[in-house]
């Protein structure tokens, strides 16, 4: 039996604001984002949007086809959660009609606990074959006004069904794991924005990225040649090619552009236009490889380079299972980018300041989202979820 991932579906924001625009006001040149980080959009939350929102309209096609019933357990990954007790997941079984009878529980670890989730997922399936599990991670990434960061901003939600002899992708029990005590990219508790240390975070990226390939070759037998293509965590998409680059370094492997582009390159093309979502990011850009490569993918291996900061990273890998491409949800993923709404550098700062408010009384939040669901208000430091 194999277990791994038997559906995906994404979701983000119908704002965006063009870094072109975001360039200009600061007075560079674009192609330090374009070319230089590898960005072109950034998607920015509405005012009634946030985690919650994100993951229910994420999930809400699997949940459509399998039945609220069908889901025993709910994994919400996310490192920018709006409650320190409650699960974020809570609000969205209850968006989702999902069953009393199933478990929901919150992961964090910076942008890798979604890869957590789907290990302990598998993990559960092993056991009970016929339980489904979904896995939602949902993020809004946000770096102070005018830092290194704020060009790699944006926000999204992914959602995976993981089940026993799944449609999409396989996944190998071997993984390869490397922690460090480090302090690259953190958010205390009474900041909304993350701090880095920009340059640090991507040499402990790409230091994390040989550890834990390294411990990958210990316990499997795959070796670097044994992978057609790669998924990365993207905080923007630069980063995948630089680290697919050292990848090939450390294994001695010749690496010519054309390998570059075939190996890593239909990943990026959503991350390179929704932003950095965290958690969401690595698993955003294997929606874009498995509807975006033009060739067939049925039983094609893919490495996968997970990685949170602080830090935690895993490399895994999976193969991709023959007739996937009748169960993606690419036109509507297509239709859902194209229809977003590209917001002013003015529009986006008002979207940016429009913080959650603290003094527990009666909020109504302004309607923006075209999504199935929307936080409607905040009353008495309480959320109120409600379909739209
Ligand atoms: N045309 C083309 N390229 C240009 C250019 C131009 N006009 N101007 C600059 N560039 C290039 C630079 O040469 C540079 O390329 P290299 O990296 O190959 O040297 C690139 O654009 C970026 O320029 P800078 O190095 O000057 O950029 P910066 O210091 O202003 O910011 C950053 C870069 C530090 C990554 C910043 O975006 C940041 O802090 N981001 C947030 C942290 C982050 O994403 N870290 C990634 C690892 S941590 C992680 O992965 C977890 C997570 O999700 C946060």
């Amino acid at each position: 039996m194999s277990v791994g991932i038997d559906e995906i579906s994404f979701y983000t924001s119908n704002y965006f604001l063009d870094l072109k625009n975001l360039a200009a006001r600061q007075q560079i040149d674009s192609d330090k984002y374009y070319q230089g980080i590898g960005q072109e959009k950034m998607g920015m939350p509405a005012p009634d949007e946030d985690v919650v929102t994100m993951a229910a309209n994420a999930a809400l096609p699997l949940i459509e086809r399998v039945g609220p019933d069908a889901v025993s357990t709910v994994m919400f990954a996310t490192e920018t959660g709006i409650d320190q007790s409650k699960s974020a997941g809570v609000y969205v079984h209850r968006l989702l009609g999902l069953s009393p009878r199933c478990r929901v529980v919150e992961l964090k670890q910076a942008c890798y606990s979604a890869t957590a989730a789907i290990q302990m997922a598998c993990a559960l399936v092993a056991r009970q074959p016929e339980k489904k599990v979904l896995v939602v991670a949902s993020d809004v990434a946000r770096y102070d006004l005018s830092t290194p960061g704020e060009a790699t901003q944006g926000c999204g939600a992914v959602a995976m069904l993981i089940t026993a002899n799944p449609r999409l992708v396989e996944l190998d029990p071997e993984v390869g794991n490397y922690t460090e005590d480090v302090m690259d990219f953190w958010r205390p508790n009474y900041r909304s924005t993350a701090l880095v240390d920009g340059k640090y975070s991507t040499k402990i990226y790409l230091k994390s990225l040989k550890q834990a390939w390294e411990h990958f070759r210990e316990v499997s037998s795959l070796a670097f040649s044994d992978f057609q293509h790669f998924c990365y965590h993207l905080p923007f998409t630069r980063m995948a090619q630089k680290a697919h680059k050292h990848l090939a370094k450390v294994n001695k492997s010749e690496l010519t552009p054309e390998m570059l582009d075939l190996q890593i390159e239909d990943s990026l093309s959503y991350n390179r236009i929704i932003g950095n979502s965290y958690t969401a990011s690595m698993y955003i850009g294997l929606v874009s490889l498995l509807e975006n490569c033009k060739q067939n993918l049925s039983g094609e291996r893919v490495g996968f380079f997970s990685y949170g900061s602080g830090c935690v990273a895993e490399f895994f890998s999976g193969r991709v299972v023959a007739g996937y491409e009748q169960y993606l949800h690419g036109a509507r993923h297509k239709a859902m980018l194209e229809a977003r709404n590209e917001v002013s550098y003015e529009e986006y700062l008002q979207l940016y300041n429009d913080v959650d408010p603290v003094d527990g009384g009666e909020h109504q939040k302004q309607q923006g989202t075209t999504g199935r669901f929307r936080l409607a208000a905040v009353s008495h430091h309480k959320r109120e979820y409600i379909a739209c």
